[in-house]
């Protein structure tokens, strides 16, 4: 890698998924800390990936967007050259449990053969290897299910994931291992916990939550709300990757989590608290009276909960934001922001909830 003239070492990014949630929170931190490094995007622009999430940093210099997908070998190849990337951050995935559920093909082909492509690639890119990383952006969910008393998920538990999605990032993490192993490239894997914040498809719980009651619409629970997950703000993650990517350990899994256990009911019921708080005249109000308990999903996990004590103690990291803190940035970014979430309730979005919440 060159070095400016302050001798800090200048990084030439690739990361994948960019215009998606995780992905463009992360380039927004990118370039805002590290100006002076290059961010290219790779993105094939699914129904996940938005380009308004970065509209704010086309036309920047040392930004590039491409679109195309992480499973065209050529595209990737020349792309390592043009742009002489060392680093590549790789967010790109079918990231939805439920959709998985209904259509896992896409889950196998980007989350499994997308991942392959880009460590065969990066593997036979001309570099010299003491330069390069691949960090490879996972989730907790390849670690299973936990009961209520077991101790949470450390980067020593076994894996034992339990939808499509979850064994897609599986398979994705032992390619990734693999290769550092067999190859000796310089990857390491973060598994995290369930992100919320800006720019997060309506889809998920935490967005959808927040978008219903802004529509007077019903709050679906699954099952009978009890499930627990640990949630962490997304720019907390930003902050992990970034200290992951400068400290981390090639050949190295940390974990990321926000210690932040809580039940589904419990959270809808603090969003619904947020709103009711925050948002002038409410359709319905209080907005609890929304709530809606539904089919639960199949294969639910029962609880997630991440022990970070190795990125903690190793890697100096801790998240900085608070669950009530972060919830209302994003309760409140949700309000503002409606021109950018509006848009996304399209045909295509109404069809797949209909299938899911029938
Ligand atoms: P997302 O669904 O919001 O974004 C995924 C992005 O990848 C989209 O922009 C999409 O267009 C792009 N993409 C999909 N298939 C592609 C392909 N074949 N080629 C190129 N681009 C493609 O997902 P997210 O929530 O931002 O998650 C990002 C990563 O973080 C994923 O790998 C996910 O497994 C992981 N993760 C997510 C969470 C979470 O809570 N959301 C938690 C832990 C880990
Ligand atoms: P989700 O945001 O889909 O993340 P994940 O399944 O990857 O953890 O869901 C978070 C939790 O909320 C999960 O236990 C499922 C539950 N959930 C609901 O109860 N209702 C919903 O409409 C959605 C989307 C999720």
């Amino acid at each position: 890698m060159s070095k400016t003239s302050t001798n800090t070492t200048i990084r030439n990014l690739l990361v994948t998924g960019g215009a998606g949630f995780i992905g463009s929170n992360f380039v927004h931190y990118w370039c805002d800390n590290y100006p002076d490094d290059k961010v290219v995007v790779l993105d094939a622009l699914t129904y996940a990936g938005n380009l308004n999430n970065l509209a704010d940093l086309q036309g920047r210099e040392n930004f590039r967007f491409i679109k195309g997908d992480i499973r065209d070998r050529i595209l990737i190849d020349n792309l390592l050259v043009t742009e002489n990337i060392n680093t590549i951050a790789h967010f790109a995935a079918e990231s939805h449990v439920d959709r998985s559920i209904l259509a896992p093909d896409a889950f196998i082909q980007t989350n499994v053969i997308g991942t392959f492509t880009l460590l065969e690639a990066f593997r036979h890119h001309k570099q010299d290897s003491s330069q390069k990383l691949f960090l490879h952006v996972s989730t907790d969910e390849v670690y299973g299910s936990l009961a209520p008393e077991d101790p949470a998920f450390t980067e020593t538990t076994p894996y034992a994931p339990n939808s499509p999605y979850s064994a897609s990032k599986a398979g994705s993490d032992h390619l990734v291992r693999a290769y550092y192993h067999t190859y000796n490239l310089p990857t390491i894997i973060t598994n995290c916990s369930n992100n919320y914040g800006s720019y997060h498809f309506p889809e998920k719980l935490i967005p959808l939550m927040c978008i219903n009651i802004l529509l007077g619409k019903p709050l679906p629970v699954y099952g009978d709300g009890q499930n627990i997950r640990d949630w962490l703000y997304v720019i907390d993650h930003c902050r992990a990757l970034d200290t992951v990517i400068h400290k981390g350990k090639p050949g190295e899994t940390y974990n990321i989590g926000g210690n932040n256990e809580v039940k589904n009911i419990d959270l809808v019921k603090m969003l619904c608290q947020l709103m009711d708080e925050l948002a002038p005249n409410l359709p319905v109000s209080p907005a609890s009276e929304l709530i809606t308990f539904v089919k639960d999903r199949p294969g639910h996990d029962k609880r997630y909960a991440i022990n970070a004590s190795k990125i903690r103690e190793e890697l100096g990291w801790t998240p900085s934001v608070t669950v009530a803190e972060g919830l209302r940035q994003t309760v409140i970014w949700y309000l503002h922001n409606r021109d950018w979430w509006e848009p996304l309730l399209s045909e295509e979005y109404q069809a797949y909830y209909r299938q899911v919440y029938q």
